[in-house]
Order: structure tokens, then sequence, then C-alpha cells
């Protein structure tokens, strides 16, 4: 077996670490992290200010192009992003290829990848301008790919996109609205969704940002990029946790089994973990979170929902979690996830859609991030190292002599 002293040797360099716990895959201008310091910015701006003052498509502008826009720019990119809100109507006829039980994340991953043969030749990876058009029709289509998702499991109609409607507006009018009526959502409701989008549009290299990245690195397709970036994230252990932490809640049941479930994450030998619980990063309460805390606070007033056992269940949880040793000890905060999954709930969207809502706050992340490697000089296709731990050469015997 070759170990690293040999691999030392050979390359005058050779780290393993598994799970990429301090090593840097790339270099970025887009999010800071100050996991210590609860600190989150996108472009320099702290994350707490852009979900106060702007909307979920100023900060994809900024992502994107690194600044935010004053007026006419913001004029022009709405502009831009309604001219690609529709999709085609070949587009719209992938879905009747899926089971109608089929989970939204298994559609988005089939019919965002089908979007790069749609969109094939016509994309050169090394032009501006057609990197910027492939952003502009993904982060324009994605509502409502992620809304007809939706639709297409319920057996509902697909519903256009209204260009005078909001981005966050447009997106809940097409999951939740039907032809034969006037959906007009509550604008408190619609404000909770806008700021779930963009607590969520960027994380740096997290697991399926790296995968879009390592993907683009070969000078894949980016539709087909942003695909293997959906696979990746619908992991309980990533995107998929908001979903988990509904389904746990449903689970515990009652306010009195929470000591059982504390006690059992607590457990070793068990490997159940309190959903909504932990981040890599973040040893300390993450920022998202404290403002989707706010933000679960006040959909519950606005809809009367204090008094929902499950939210009950969710309020009571947290504060056990908070003051148990355990968790204290580990810096297990509640993550955003844990109230995002409350909070869309409280909007009525059903719980198989949550990792869905969050693909499609992320793809501008994962969008800004691949742009910003393909244009970078340093780029290199990623290829990690590993630690062979398997036998050393050996001779093949035929197979009658084994
Ligand atoms: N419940 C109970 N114990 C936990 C939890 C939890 N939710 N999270 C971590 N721990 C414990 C681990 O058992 C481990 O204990 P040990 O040191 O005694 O072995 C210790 O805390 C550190 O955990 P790691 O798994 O090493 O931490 P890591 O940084 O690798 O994992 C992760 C972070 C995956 C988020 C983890 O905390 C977790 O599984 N949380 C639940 C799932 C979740 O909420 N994911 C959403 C992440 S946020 C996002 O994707 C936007």
């Amino acid at each position: 077996v070759i170990d690293i002293r040999t691999l030392y040797a050979k390359t005058g360099h050779f780290t393993y670490d598994p799970g990429f716990t301090s090593t840097a895959s790339c270099s970025s201008k887009i999010t800071y992290i100050d996991g210590d310091e609860g600190i989150l910015l996108y472009r320099g701006y702290p994350i707490e200010q852009l979900a106060e003052k702007c909307d979920f498509l100023e900060v994809s502008y900024l992502l994107l192009k690194g600044e935010l826009p004053n007026g006419a720019e913001m004029r022009r990119f709405v502009g831009d992003v309604g001219q690609h809100v529709m999709i085609h109507e070949q587009i719209a006829r992938f879905y009747s290829g899926f089971r109608r039980d089929a989970h939204p994340m298994a559609i988005l991953v089939g019919v965002v990848g089908a979007l790069s043969a749609f969109y094939h030749d016509a994309i050169d990876i090394y032009s501006v301008e057609d990197r910027n058009l492939t952003a502009i029709r993904l982060i324009a289509k994605m509502p409502n790919i992620v809304a007809m998702s939706y639709k297409y499991s319920t057996g509902r109609p697909f519903m256009y996109p209204k260009r005078k409607l909001g981005y966050a507006e447009n997106f809940m009018r097409m999951m939740m609205g039907d032809p034969c009526d006037d959906y007009i959502a509550n604008p408190v409701l619609v404000r909770a969704l806008d700021r779930i989008l963009i607590l969520h549009a960027d994380h740096e290299q997290n697991a399926s940002t790296s995968t879009v990245r390592l993907a683009g690195s070969s000078g894949a397709n980016p539709y087909a990029c942003v695909a293997a970036g959906i696979a990746c994230l619908w992991g309980a252990a990533h995107g998929g946790a908001n979903e988990a932490v509904l389904n746990m809640l449903e689970h515990i049941g009652d306010v009195s089994k929470i000591p059982e479930y504390v006690a059992k994450a607590k457990n070793k030998n068990d490997s159940f973990r309190l959903m909504g619980f932990g981040h890599r990063v973040y040893k300390n309460y993450d920022p998202r979170a404290k403002l989707m805390r706010q933000t679960c606070h006040e959909v519950l007033d606005e809809l009367n929902l204090k008094d929902d056992p499950l939210f009950k269940l969710a309020m009571e949880l947290e504060r056990i979690a908070l003051e148990d040793e355990y968790f204290v000890e580990k810096k297990l905060y509640p993550n955003v996830d844990f109230y995002s999954g409350i909070v869309l709930r409280a909007l009525g969207i059903p719980t198989e859609m949550f990792t869905a809502i969050f693909a499609l706050a992320r793809s501008v992340g994962w969008i800004a991030q691949w742009d910003e490697m393909i244009s970078d000089p340093e780029q290199k296709i990623g290829r990690p190292r590993q630690l062979y731990r398997g036998v050393s050469t050996r001779d093949v015997k035929t197979i009658s002599q084994r």
C-alpha cells in the first residue's frame, strides 16, 4: 500500500481531508461566512440588511454581478427575467414522463437536466453574453419549473406566469392558484417566501454548490451542472433538512415525547439526529436562522397559528434543545431549515416541496458560482486526490487457478 509518506515524497504535498473540513477548493468573491461569529455576507453586504432592504431579484443581481443594482439597472434586469419566464411547451411535456407520485426533487433533477438538451449548442460557456443569458433563463424559469413539479403531482393544470407580479408572488400563484380562481397571495406571506429565497440564495462552497462547480469544471453544460447540484441538495444532511424537520416533528407527535427524542439524539449508539440542528460551518447561531425565526413568528401571528400543536411542538423543542447541555456544548443551534420548514408549512406548502423551494432559491447561487468559476483564469478541472487503502500490487491468476 502506498502510504501518505510515499505520496508526500512523490508529490511534495498531500492532505487527507474527508469532507473538505479544512481544504479550500477555490477562491471566490461572492459569499463570506464567519461560522464562529455567525456572520454571513453576500458580496460584502450583511445578510440582515439584504433581508430587510432588498427583494430576491435584487439579491440575485448582486450575487451575479457583484453590485446592487440602481433603479434603471433593476428595471432592465426585471425586464430580462420577465422575457424568459415562459416554459417551452416541449419542456412542459417532459413532465408527463414522470410518475404522479415522483418526488418533486427527482422531477427537478430530470427537468433542469433536460434543459441541457434543450439549450445545448446555443451555449458557449466562454462567452460572457451566453453565460449571462444562461443565468437569466435559469432564474426566470425555475419558479415555473418548480411549481409545475407540484401541479403535476396533484393533477391540476399548469399556470402561466404573470409578468406584472413579483418573483415570489408569481411563484405562489403558479403553485397554489388555479386558472378557475383569482388567487391573490397575502403580502405578509409573499414577503416571508421572498425572505426564504434571499436567505437560501447562496452559501459559499456547500455540498451542492461544490457539486455544481466540480461538474462545471470539466466544461459541462451549465443546466446539467445545476441538475447535479439539485441532486446533491436533496439529501437530508443538506437541503432535505427542512422536509426532514417537519417529518421529525410529525413523528415526535406530542410535546410530552420531546425528552425521549432529545435523549435519542444524544445517544452515541443511535443514528437519530435532531433535524434542523447543527451546521458544519456555524458554531454559533446561524444568522439566517435568527432572521427566519423572526419571519416564522410574523407568519404564525398573521395566520393565527401560534396554537397549532405542530408549531407549539417545534417551539418547545427549540427551547429544550437550546437549554440542553449536550447541544450547548457541541454548539448545535437550530439552523435556518428548522424555521424555514415551519414557515413553509404555515404558508400551506406541502412538505415534499420544501427542498424544491430551497433549490429554487439556490439556483441563483449555483449559477453565480458556476459563472465565477468559468471566468476564473486559475480554474482547473476539479480532481480530488484519494488515500488508497486497498491491497498492494499482486499478480493475476487465470480463472482456473482461482
Ligand atoms: N443532533 C444530535 N447530534 C448532532 C447533531 C444533531 N442534529 N448534529 C451534530 N451532532 C453531533 C454529532 O453526533 C457529533 O457528535 P460527536 O462529536 O460526539 O461525534 C457532533 O455533533 C458533530 O457532528 P458532525 O456530524 O461531525 O458535524 P458536521 O459538521 O459534520 O455536520 C450537520 C453538520 C450535517 C449539519 C449535522 O449537524 C446534522 O446532521 N444536522 C442535522 C441535519 C440538518 O439539520 N442539516 C441541515 C444543515 S443546514 C443546510 O444544509 C442549509
